[in-house]
């Protein structure tokens, strides 16, 4: 039986490529302008960096890893996200140093092994970036307004975006209790996962996705109403670079993240056309993980985005207009005694970044026009016996009918400029 991809797993075969691409060069693009510099790190570290930095009681560490153990007896783990990787990095070669305020971006695979669905792999990409340096609640609407500068940029409609404040370490234990008090009287109704969650992380009841459970909770107390006064003024802030910048938000309370290195401000971007995977992006602040990993004190803040389900809604909304890749030219030869020098003119043409393409399967002349049809080639040049003796060949250009006829020795400079032009 022939071998499958792995059930969560896709292939980006080519005529899907050119569409990351496109969204990868313009990704790219916007970061730059922001002012961020791309990192790459390693796809698996010590899972230890995971455990410590994501949190032993979350989902993502305690059920969706993929752990392995290498042959030298390590535990190792594909990494389900960048933000603990980054800071690993940050902290081992002392970016901070260099740059005050680091801001870097990456658009890399992560792996998580969750029940696949629509807008839910085990292999997925993310695209993201993290400020790791500063206080200020500036940088953290500077995240958020970069996040929404790139649907916009992109032209993504029936965006939100939904904003909280998840408090530190000085208002989140008094806010944990209430709660708890709160949850006690309805606990034998709740949901067993939300039992489970109720002694450690009770906060994650709030984001339920179990209908009763939302009932249930619906007049629960949220944090943003018990944030400590420094907590409180920086989700003011917050909000007001928000306002300067015209990013529309919402700010709801619910919103806690399944991660458990935030503190104060927590985000999320949701897109109406993505059905029960909504979110198109996650962030927040994270003021504690560079200490927790073994770095000095030092504010940080990120968010991440999921590029597939970037690419579901920009197909839905039918944002993909570019035509995807096609020769320049292509070359048929009519008979054998213009195979060698058209092997030797599609060569030259490269040599110049003129993507050409010629017929490597002895197919008729006839085949040979189809392909080029195929392939939307801009222009066909038919060789055979004739213009070799001539030394000079027609250039048809495909979308005109209009040819043109070129002495053999002027060709190369012709297609350049034809080429280029088109
Ligand atoms: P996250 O919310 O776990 O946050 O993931 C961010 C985004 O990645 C999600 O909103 C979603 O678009 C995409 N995503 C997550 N899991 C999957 C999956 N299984 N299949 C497809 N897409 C998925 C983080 O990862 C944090 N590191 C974000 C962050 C950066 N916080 C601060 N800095």
């Amino acid at each position: 039986m022939a071998l499958k991809s792995i059930k969560g797993t896709k292939d980006i075969i080519p005529s899907e490529s050119s569409r990351w691409q496109s969204v990868e060069r313009r990704l790219r693009d916007i970061m730059h302008s922001f002012n961020y510099r791309e990192i790459r790190t390693p796809v698996f570290e010590e899972t230890a960096l995971f455990t410590r930095g994501i949190g032993e009681l979350t989902d993502i560490v305690g059920k969706e890893m993929y752990t392995f153990t290498d042959r030298g007896g390590t535990s190792m783990t594909l990494r389900p996200e960048m933000t603990a990787s980054v800071v690993r990095s940050y902290i081992q070669h002392n970016l901070g140093e260099l740059q005050p305020l680091s801001k870097l971006y990456y658009i890399a695979p992560m792996f998580r092994q969750e029940r696949p669905q629509a807008g839910r792999l085990r292999q997925f990409h993310q695209f993201g970036a993290e400020a790791i340096g500063g206080t200020n609640a500036e940088v953290d609407a500077e995240v958020i307004a970069l996040a929404v500068s790139i649907y916009e940029q992109l032209g993504v409609k029936n965006t939100s975006v939904r904003i909280n404040s998840v408090g530190c370490q000085i208002c989140r234990p008094n806010y944990k209790t209430t709660l708890q008090e709160f949850l006690k009287e309805v606990y034998a109704q709740l949901s067993q996962l939300s039992q489970q969650r109720f002694e450690q992380n009770p906060l994650r009841i709030l984001d339920s996705k179990d209908e009763n459970d939302k009932a249930l909770t619906q007049n629960a107390p949220l944090m943003k109403d018990f944030l400590c006064d420094s907590c409180g003024a920086h989700f003011e802030q917050l909000q007001r670079a928000l306002r300067s910048l015209n990013t529309n938000y919402e700010v709801d309370g619910r919103i806690v993240r399944g991660l458990d290195y935030y503190t104060k401000t927590a985000f999320e971007i949701l897109s109406t056309d993505l059905g029960s995977q909504d979110a198109l992006a996650g962030g927040g602040r994270y003021d504690l993980l560079v200490k927790q990993l073994g770095g000095k004190e030092t504010p940080a803040v990120g968010f991440a985005a999921g590029v597939e389900r970037l690419l579901i809604t920009m197909e839905k909304q039918n944002l993909f207009t570019e035509e995807p890749l096609h020769p320049g030219v292509y070359f048929v030869s009519a008979d054998s005694s213009s195979k060698e020098w058209i092997f030797q003119q599609v060569h030259a043409l490269r040599q110049q970044g003129i993507c050409c393409e010629m017929d490597f399967l002895g197919r008729s002349l006839k085949a040979q026009m189809r392909e080029a049809d195929r392939q939307h080639a801009a222009f066909v040049i038919v060789v055979g016996e004739q213009e070799m003796n001539d030394a000079a060949v027609q250039i048809k250009q495909m979308k005109t009918g209009e040819q043109q006829r070129v002495a053999m020795n002027e060709l190369q400079t012709i297609l350049s400029q034809l080429v280029n032009r088109t």
